[in-house]
């Protein structure tokens, strides 16, 4: 029996309390399903700052590229706001991404049924929904030079530069490519070719990558402001959304908040090949370390649990087991279980973080 090596980095906020939920679901992986996990834990964001003066120790750094998968929380929060910008809590993450090259970021926005009413759009619009955005997140304005702020005469100016090379944007839509030919077999790529010439030369590249090699799959084009509108005017219409870092870190929350709560959705990072055939790769929730809400037992954990369940497909080989955990989760939701974050408007009594995972538990153990 294969080991898999995971580590984890519960970060930030609520991310200890999210990750805490998932460790329960991955023992019983290990317990019930003889899938056995090799699990380790370190710091990353401010947890990591406040014990080495550092966002992510290159130990961590180290370890984080050894391993299968690495799964983590959240990182951020009020008190690390006024840290220099070189240490602050989200530079441990960007360097994870950056170092371990995942440069594409696979976040799902997915309606549970159970959930259609959360939306703040009308139920009919999304009840059903199931896209899924490809986010180039490894280079473009996040990392491209120059960048910092600089003096220009008797003023300031801040510097960030959009950039991408022909062969970012061919890897990634290759990604996206391949992900709608097991899903709706449609990508519709997102930038802004009417203004940036790093949009021209996406546009061009994925037409070149679709024409060599996807001519089976439906591409089709939109400016990006424009898909923002269409994401909330009529989110069905898509499939796969390829896009650019930034404009996939705002479109990504969009979509996110369709589905009814940012506490349910998952992402998955991935890089190139490793030995073993699987992606380099990353988890994690697509939401913040919500510090509004951290330590008082009200995050809802789904979105970290449903994160594992993507670890279980893209890096451990375990597409069932993936299915059988998801499945959980939205038998639990249809059960009624809610979290503070699901509350509706004729309110109740919300469940706390841990008695969400253990009802997810229960449904494991159901589905036996
Ligand atoms: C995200 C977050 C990050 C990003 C932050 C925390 C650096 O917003 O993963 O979407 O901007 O990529
Ligand atoms: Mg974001």
């Amino acid at each position: 029996m294969t080991t898999h090596s995971l580590l984890i980095l519960p970060g930030d906020g609520i991310g200890p309390e999210v990750m805490a939920e998932v460790r329960k679901i991955i023992d019983w992986f290990g317990s019930k399903r003889d899938i056995s996990f090799d699990v380790s834990e370190d710091l990353v964001g401010g947890s990591a700052y406040d014990k080495h003066g550092t966002p992510l120790h290159d130990d961590t750094m180290a370890k984080a590229q050894e391993v299968d998968a690495v799964l983590l929380g959240a990182v951020g929060g009020p008190k690390y706001d006024d840290l220099d910008f070189s240490v602050k809590p989200e530079r441990g993450l960007l360097r994870l991404r950056k170092e371990m090259d995942l440069f594409a970021n696979l976040r799902p926005a997915q309606c549970f049924d159970a959930l259609a009413d959360f939306s703040s759009l009308k139920k009919d619009i999304v009840a059903g929904l199931d896209i899924m955005i490809v986010r180039e997140l490894t280079s473009g304005v996040y990392f491209g030079e120059p960048r910092g702020i600089f003096n220009e005469g008797n003023e300031r100016v801040g510097i960030n530069t959009q950039r991408y090379t022909e062969s970012e944007i061919d890897r990634v839509a290759r990604s996206a490519f391949e992900l709608a030919r097991r899903r709706g077999n449609k990508v519709c790529s997102m930038e802004k070719a009417n203004v940036m010439e790093s949009g021209i030369l996406w546009r061009e590249v994925v037409n070149r990558v679709h024409q060599e090699s996807y001519s089976d799959i439906e591409l089709s084009h939109m400016y990006a402001d424009n898909g923002a509108m269409q994401l909330v005017r009529a989110p069905k219409q898509f499939d796969v959304i390829l896009t650019d870092n930034l404009f996939g870190d705002i479109l990504s929350d969009c979509a996110a908040m369709l589905t009814g709560s940012l506490g349910m959705l998952p992402s998955a990072s991935l890089g190139a090949p490793m030995a073993n055939g699987r992606p380099k790769a990353l988890y994690e929730p697509v939401h913040g370390s919500a510090p509004d809400i951290a330590g008082q037992a009200k995050a809802n954990p789904i979105a970290c649990i449903l994160s594992f369940a993507m670890a279980l497909r893209y890096s451990f080989d375990q597409g069932d087991e993936a299915a059988r955990l998801e499945q959980a989760v939205e038998s639990v939701l249809a059960s009624g279980a809610r979290t503070a974050d699901l509350m509706g408007p004729e309110g109740g009594t919300p469940m706390a973080t841990s008695e969400m995972g253990d009802a997810i538990l229960a449904a494991l153990d159901a589905s036996l």
